[in-house]
């Protein structure tokens, strides 16, 4: 029998719905709280989201429809493959199976504008005109402007410092599709301007940025104006969830019964929720799946942040939502894996940390690096920085599958291509990129401020 290298889906086979993790988590989500200390009711997210995404925001539905036209939207590049890393395989000489669902190949070169379009979406159908984000890497306002630019809507998007000038092609690429892209913390907003005063050599942080695309949407006088999380909040993780129904049924077609490990780097926890939650909904009810989120060890969320309320952006303009933080000032050392540089992590995944569901990992830069490069002299793909984070782990697993003599099935989300991101590729190559572990000392320094905020309760459940 010959062997399958990737399956594709027809646009016919593929999902009509999206999965909601909050249907079925063991220990309920925890609603957001308002500057009172009280649960914040849907319209008070009015001026920053329109009506249509605050309800899937809040939705316990288990299964969301997906409209007609946004899956039109979404054939533009889905249903994405699915590949087996056979050379990957014969490289580190295991026993173990691997698949990487590919959402490189989308026009932004990542798993972001599966929620990017359906976002722009909403926001047409509710009358809006213009969006404003913020974005880390590039990839997610790039996905914005690809997106609005499909709708024909005006797109704002303030660009974490670092990155900006680390991804000059990445502002052009936004440009390209209409948009406009400013270096955060900018001069624009009262929340750019008070971090300058302060810090006026910032390296920006997602933070910030998103402090600053909020107060950019609230404060417009038309009230035409939105803003967009491109990870983090419910509804763009359900978005995501595209991503795991496709590859499930990728799976059954490459004659795989059962997936032992499912793999995923972590920034806000989107692309990973996106190819996990499905999995987690089969581990809910039984199944005997190891979900391991990935993280940098730089900006340690899920493996060394504590579980409270805190807010989304240092502006404080967010409400406090219950997730894993170090701290909304907390402003991560400037590494090439710009788009996992963020304080908190989804409520969602945060939930399923709670619950035991997933077991976070921690990995330095370099390992990412060597596991990029190895990937990409195997399989051929040169993966973002974020993206080396989840082949690193699979590395890791495949090593110990061959120690152990086990034939297990590892299952990653290849969520972004690299070709934007070579000045990182250049410094590993050149030997000037460092591992860096964050102090103790500075994490207990920004949480400290957070003493007196409320509590998220502890689940009763023990698994
Ligand atoms: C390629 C890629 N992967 C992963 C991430 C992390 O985001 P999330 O955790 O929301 O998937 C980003 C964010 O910019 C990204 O660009």
């Amino acid at each position: 029998m010959s062997k399958n290298f990737k399956v594709f889906l027809s646009e016919k086979e593929m999902p009509r719905q999206w999965y909601n993790l909050a249907a079925d988590l063991p220990t309920p989500l925890q609603p957001p709280l308002g500057p009172d200390g009280n649960p914040i009711s849907p319209d008070m997210l009015a001026p920053v989201f329109p009506m249509n995404l605050i309800e899937q925001e809040v939705s316990q539905d288990r299964w969301i429809d997906i409209p007609e036209p946004v899956l039109e939207l979404l054939y533009r590049w889905r249903p994405t493959p699915l590949h087996r890393a056979y050379h990957l395989e014969k490289a580190l000489g295991t026993p173990a199976r691997i698949y990487y669902k590919n959402e490189s190949v989308s026009p932004a070169g990542s798993h972001k504008p599966n929620t990017a379009v359906v976002q722009a979406y909403y926001n047409k159908e509710f009358g809006i005109k213009r969006m404003t984000t913020e974005t880390g890497a590039g990839q997610w306002g790039c996905a914005l402007a690809f997106a609005c630019s499909l709708l024909g809507l005006e797109c704002k998007v303030y660009m974490v410092r670092v990155s900006f000038d680390q991804k000059p092609y990445r502002k052009l690429m936004m440009q390209t599709w209409g948009a406009t892209c400013t270096p955060s913390p900018s001069t624009e907003t009262q929340a750019g301007r008070d971090v300058l005063a302060k810090h006026p050599d910032t390296p920006g942080s997602l933070g910030i940025a998103i402090s600053e695309a909020i107060e950019a949407a609230v404060t417009d006088p038309t009230g035409k104006t939105r803003y967009s999380l491109g990870s983090v909040l419910n509804h763009v993780l359900l978005h995501q969830t595209i991503i795991g129904l496709e590859t499930k049924k990728q799976m059954k077609i490459m004659n795989e019964k059962k997936v032992d490990i499912v793999i995923g780097c972590v920034g806000g926890g989107s692309n990973f929720a996106g190819l996990a939650f499905p999995y987690i909904y089969d581990k809910i009810h039984g199944a005997k799946i190891d979900i391991i989120p990935v993280e940098p060890e730089s900006c340690p969320t899920m493996t060394r942040a504590p579980f409270i309320y805190d807010h989304g952006d240092v502006a404080k303009m967010t409400p406090l939502l219950p997730m894993n933080s170090l701290g909304h000032e907390f402003v991560p050392p400037p590494i090439h894996a710009g788009g996992l540089r963020y304080h908190g992590v989804a409520p969602l995944i945060s939930a399923a940390i709670v619950d035991k569901l997933v077991t976070p990992r921690a990995i330095h830069q370099l390992e990412c690096y060597k596991a990029a490069m190895i990937f990409a002299q195997t399989e051929g793909i040169i993966i973002a920085p974020e993206t080396s984070h989840a082949v690193a782990a699979v590395i890791q697993e495949a090593k110990k599958a061959k120690e152990e003599g086990k034939e297990k099935v590892i299952l990653f989300n290849l969520s972004g291509h690299g070709l934007l991101d070579l000045t990182g590729y250049e410094k590993y190559l050149k030997g000037e990129l460092q591992d860096y572990s964050l102090p103790q000392e500075e994490i207990d320094r920004n949480l400290k401020p957070l003493a007196g905020y409320p509590k998220p309760k502890m689940p009763q459940v023990v698994r």
